[in-house]
């Protein structure tokens, strides 16, 4: 009962039927899944409170952790911001539309169930045309989270959508395989400080560009779980973006850490388990092991980030138990990378 519909190599009529068709389920009040420039969103309309819950029950996401709202225009941050601050006009007129959710105060329109309660509203104005072309058509500002399960990695295919949603929800938009691969940069503008809190394609040092100072939230940062600090963005506290064997990260000198797997993986092949290995385009013959992916080429992080999660979804597919991947210089995008590599291993790291 759930649609997929191709919306990428289709003729012009057939594409913009299937917009319309999604348009009719947000203004019913229904979810729509849609591939944005950073993973796919599954959307409702965000100014509707039960359309919004239906999100929650989608996904079985906890109901205290808040959604994006999705606009196609500027003009639409007034509608549902309080206030605006410069800064924030500022880096909107940079970044958007792109990788980059804004968190504002809220109006009073924009309801509980979307925000998870809180005072202020995370707002993005995404790049991808269909995604601009789906809010546009729809007459709505749409909240979406991620499309995956709760507790899955983010979707970057639409297939990986329909594995987590069908018969959850009544259509997909099909656009392909998405550009970015990992979620949206996250900044709280809402007070003091501009502070990420959730690291993405777009760096601190982009930020700093236009705007003078930028802090980065210090649950969000480093490379232990920090269980005494608050996390600002309630979804940042769950284990999230988890595959289903334990993976672990090598950190290292390169020639060790890749002796490194190759001793992990034969100890675990001779306990019977099966492993998996995450090397690089630069090092994936180096390695011994049944089942190798390289994530992409260390020259290239937007093809690391790019990779990330479906191969996390093909280990899972796989069935591995083990799986044991290079690590990343925490430096531009490699913040990110390593930020949702980290989460994704509960924190396993061995630096050797
Ligand atoms: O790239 C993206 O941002 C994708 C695409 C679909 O746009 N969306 C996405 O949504 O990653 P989601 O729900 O998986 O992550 C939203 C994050 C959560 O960690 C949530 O806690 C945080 O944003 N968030 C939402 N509203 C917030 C607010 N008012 N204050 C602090 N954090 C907020
Ligand atoms: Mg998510």
């Amino acid at each position: 009962e759930t649609e997929l519909l191709n919306i990428e190599s289709v003729s012009s009529e057939q594409k913009a039927a299937a917009l319309r068709k999604a348009g009719e389920i947000i203004r019913e009040g229904g979810l729509v899944a849609f591939p944005t420039e950073t993973v796919y969103g599954l959307g409702a309309d965000a100014l509707n409170a039960e359309a919004a819950a239906k999100i929650y029950a989608a996904k079985g996401r906890p109901s205290d952790n808040p959604l994006i709202v999705h606009i196609h225009d500027i003009s639409q941050v007034y509608e549902i911001a309080e206030e605006v601050p410069d800064e924030a006009k500022a880096v909107m007129e940079k970044f958007w539309p792109g990788p980059l959710t804004i968190i504002l105060n809220k109006k009073s329109c924009v309801p509980d169930g979307t925000t998870g309660g809180l005072h202020t509203v995370a707002i993005r104005m995404p790049s991808h045309p269909i995604a601009r072309d789906f809010i546009r058509e729809s007459g709505r500002m749409i909240a979406a989270p991620s499309a995956n399960t709760s507790g899955r990695p983010s979707p970057t295919l639409a297939s990986h959508v329909y594995e987590d949603m069908q018969g959850r929800i009544p259509l997909i938009l099909d656009g392909g395989a998405v550009g970015i691969g990992i979620e949206s940069t996250i900044i709280d503008m809402s007070t003091g400080i501009p502070t990420i809190l959730r690291p993405g394609y777009i760096t601190k040092d982009m930020l700093e560009e236009v705007l003078p100072e930028v802090k980065i939230d210090p649950a969000v940062s480093g490379r232990t779980m920090k269980k005494d600090v608050v996390a600002k963005a309630p979804g940042m506290k769950y284990r999230h973006y988890a595959p289903k064997g334990q993976l672990t990260l090598v950190e290292g000198d390169k020639d060790k850490v890749i002796a490194k797997i190759n001793e992990l993986v034969r100890e675990k092949k001779e306990e019977g388990y099966k492993v998996g290995v995450i090397g690089t385009d630069e090092t994936l013959d180096a390695y011994h092991a049944d089942i190798l992916r390289s994530i992409g080429s260390r020259q290239k992080p937007e093809s690391v980030a790019a990779n990330l999660y479906r191969i996390l979804r093909e280990f899972d597919d796989l069935e591995c138990d083990y799986m044991y991947s290079e690590s990343f210089f925490e430096q531009g995008l490699g913040n990110a990378i390593m930020n949702r590599m980290l989460k994704a291993a509960g924190y396993h790291l061995i630096t050797l």
